[in-house]
């Protein structure tokens, strides 16, 4: 039995942070999905309960995975393509989906080109396995995505050629940047565009401006990476992110269709150049398979639609139901963090708490999701809400009736 001495040693790796309160609950399972009826959006039926659930936790805020474009998209490309790629990109693993999907996303991006992988995750990996030589230097925020932080690690950037600006905190990344040691040819400056947790943005414009006045000190300057994964297609006034909330935009820009675009699959969005290298250096697009031709297919129809007057109608059907939410906590005194994306955060600030509400929550018929530490800093627990576009008004009613039952 080759794994009977490893096994006992693992199971006590599991319980220590059981111990520690930092291991993952069991997954619940969804068994069915119901349409949306009358006043009510959609609605959820999971595994052992017969109640159906308002679902307040899913990243899909243009609600399209259901739509008939998607669908009809999928299954034309399944039964032309098959239903998955049969080999990595190299290998004739290049589907026209992936091919059309690369030219539609560089289009909604304003990007000469761009590349598709099968996550946001492995788009980083990747792209920093490209960008990441002898002498580069990365600067991140302090609440950058785990990806970011792996990618790190993956790439193999040592700690003495990469530091930490507080979250947001713009002169604190001045001072990053007047530390870069001697002998450093080039400096890649990541943040998330929006940040997961907390729904609050990076102030882009104000990252842009400082980068560009240390451009000229470094052999290839200055480059600004955003992972835009739950910005794109659910923020500014066309989806196009955080990019179109702030009149900026980043040099290198990182996406998912797996959140607002409701498929799947990554993406990395830059110049004809930064692309060509990803193609040949990133070990994440290189040897693993691609997004299937049904998902790139969809993911096609997905931003053609974000893109058109059913994107516009989506998307202002969102902010409607966000502004009605946070409105509904402003007035029960709750504390939240300002701002008009549909991550919408419910400060808690208490572990045991945070968990207490959500699983009153779940017993009232809503998913919602509990962050506490490790994922948020101590202090910081938080109940995330996220709002889609498939949310009612009556919806956003039923949720703030269910809180109002929590907390009393
Ligand atoms: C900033 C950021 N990047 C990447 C990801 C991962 O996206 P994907 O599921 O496409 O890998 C997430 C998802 O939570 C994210 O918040």
């Amino acid at each position: 039995m080759p794994l009977d001495r490893l096994d006992p040693t693992l199971v006590s790796q599991v319980d220590a942070l059981r111990e520690e309160g930092r291991a993952k609950a069991p997954e619940r399972i969804i068994e069915g999905c119901i349409p949306a009826e009358g006043a009510l959006g959609p609605r959820y039926k999971m595994r052992g309960s017969d109640q159906a659930f308002l679902r307040m936790n899913s990243n899909s805020y243009l609600s399209l995975s259901h739509h008939p474009d998607l669908l009809k998209a999928a299954d034309d490309a399944a039964h032309a393509f098959g239903a998955g790629p049969g080999a990595v990109r190299f290998i004739d693993g290049t589907f026209a989906p992936h091919v059309e999907l690369e030219c539609c996303i560089s289009g909604f991006t304003g990007r000469p080109a761009a590349r598709v992988f099968n996550s946001a995750y492995t788009s980083i990996l990747g792209l920093a396995l490209a960008l990441t030589g002898k002498d580069t230097y990365w600067v991140g925020d302090e609440l950058n995505h785990n990806c970011i932080i792996r990618a790190m690690r993956v790439a193999n950037v040592p700690r003495e050629r990469r530091s930490i600006f507080r979250h947001n905190d713009v002169a604190h990344l001045r001072e990053c940047l007047d530390a870069v040691p001697e002998g450093i040819g080039r400096v890649v400056v990541i943040f998330d565009g929006i940040f997961s947790m907390r729904g609050d943005h990076a102030p882009l414009q104000e990252i842009a401006d400082l980068c560009a006045g240390y451009h000229e000190r470094f052999r290839d300057g200055v480059i600004t990476v955003m992972d835009d994964s739950h910005g794109i297609g659910a923020y500014g006034d066309t989806g196009r992110g955080t990019e179109e909330h702030c009149g900026a935009r980043a040099d290198v820009l990182v996406g998912t269709f797996g959140k607002a675009f409701g498929v799947n699959g990554g993406f990395v969005a830059a110049s004809e150049a930064v692309i060509e290298a990803v193609r040949q250096m990133a070990d994440t697009y290189i040897y693993t398979n691609p997004l299937g031709a049904p998902d790139a297919a969809a993911a096609v129809a997905a931003v053609r639609l974000a893109d058109s007057d059913t994107g516009r109608g989506q998307l202002a059907n969102l902010r409607a139901r966000t502004l009605q939410f946070r409105a509904g906590l402003e007035a029960r005194g709750l504390e939240s963090i300002d701002g008009p994306h549909p991550v919408v955060p419910l400060l808690v600030r208490d572990t045991d708490r945070t968990r207490g509400l959500v699983s009153n929550l779940f017993e009232q018929g809503v998913l919602a999701v509990g962050l506490t530490f490790p994922v948020v800093p101590r202090g910081d627990e938080t109940i995330r809400f996220q709002i889609n576009a498939a949310h009612t008004e009556a919806d956003i009613e039923q949720l703030l009736g269910s809180l109002d039952r929590c907390l009393s």
